[in-house]
């Protein structure tokens, strides 16, 4: 487990990080931040764990992790910007988790849209980013990282379909290491799009990403759509051409069709 002193020793960042809270073991590091939000945490609060009870996923998922092997944390960030805007923040720190994960590894990310991070076309890294706001204007928003850092096997549904960076470079990476660089590289986009600056952040992310001209399926619960990622919208939406008009998507799972 994680001492606060290792990770404090390794940060360098002024905001991110600079307050954390650690758990041996936590029902999910999301709705614990969450409760500290709720409570007037500060901006770059972190909760992280080396093991989760209840580990949340997208569309109410669960997330899985063995003991010990991956980073389970979460963050607390109190953006400044309107509502419109929160379909934008998974690219940020989709792209700041990216380049920490190519920095450490050496490997090529691949970004799947909206907030999945590959490697070798296998998913290392889950993010569930979850807000509160009234009157348009945004109170909180914790990010919530599941990084498959060393854990070796992944079973059932997950095999074939999973990975994690030890698993791709060969070799087993320390937490901490990983853990300090993916914070300096998410207060650096951060800082940036806090003054406005999405375009940045969106070009490279789209330059991590492979389903553009491609024929994908977008499934939506019962709803599966077939049709051309043409690209992003301004707002973070998925433009796809289906078969009679082009439409933008907010939400789905995405699988590109082998031709
Ligand atoms: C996904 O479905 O891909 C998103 C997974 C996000 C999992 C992380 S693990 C840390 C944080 N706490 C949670 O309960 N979920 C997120």
């Amino acid at each position: 487990m994680y001492t606060e002193e290792e990770l404090k020793h390794g940060i360098t960042t002024q905001v991110f990080g600079r307050k954390l809270f650690i758990y041996n073991s936590i029902d999910s590091t999301n709705a614990c931040a969450k409760t500290f939000a709720n409570k007037g945490a500060e901006e770059g609060t972190v909760v992280i764990t080396d093991y989760q009870t209840a580990g949340r996923g997208r569309f109410g998922r669960i997330w899985l992790a063995e003991p010990g092997s991956s980073l389970l944390f979460s963050i607390i960030i109190q953006p400044t910007f309107s509502t419109d805007k929160i379909g934008l923040l998974p690219f940020f720190a989709t792209t700041g988790i990216a380049l920490a994960v190519e920095t450490v590894t050496g490997m090529q990310c691949e970004c799947k849209w909206p907030n999945d991070i590959l490697i070798n076309k296998k998913k290392c890294c889950g993010i569930l980013l979850e807000s509160t706001s009234h009157q348009n204007k945004l109170d909180y928003a914790i990010i919530g990282i599941g990084l498959n850092v060393n854990q070796r096997n992944f079973i059932g549904e997950l095999e074939g379909k999973a990975t994690s960076l030890s698993n791709e470079c060969g070799i087993k990476l320390d937490r901490r290491n990983v853990f300090c660089k993916i914070m300096s590289s998410l207060e650096s986009y951060y800082t940036e799009v806090s003054k406005g600056n999405f375009d940045t952040v969106l070009m490279e992310w789209k330059s991590r990403a492979t389903i553009f001209g491609k024929r994908i399926t977008l499934t939506q619960a019962a709803d599966v759509i077939d049709g051309v990622a043409i690209d992003l919208a301004p707002d973070g939406g998925l433009i796809v051409e289906t078969e009679t008009c082009q439409r933008v998507f907010h939400a789905g799972d995405v699988t590109v069709v082998k031709q």
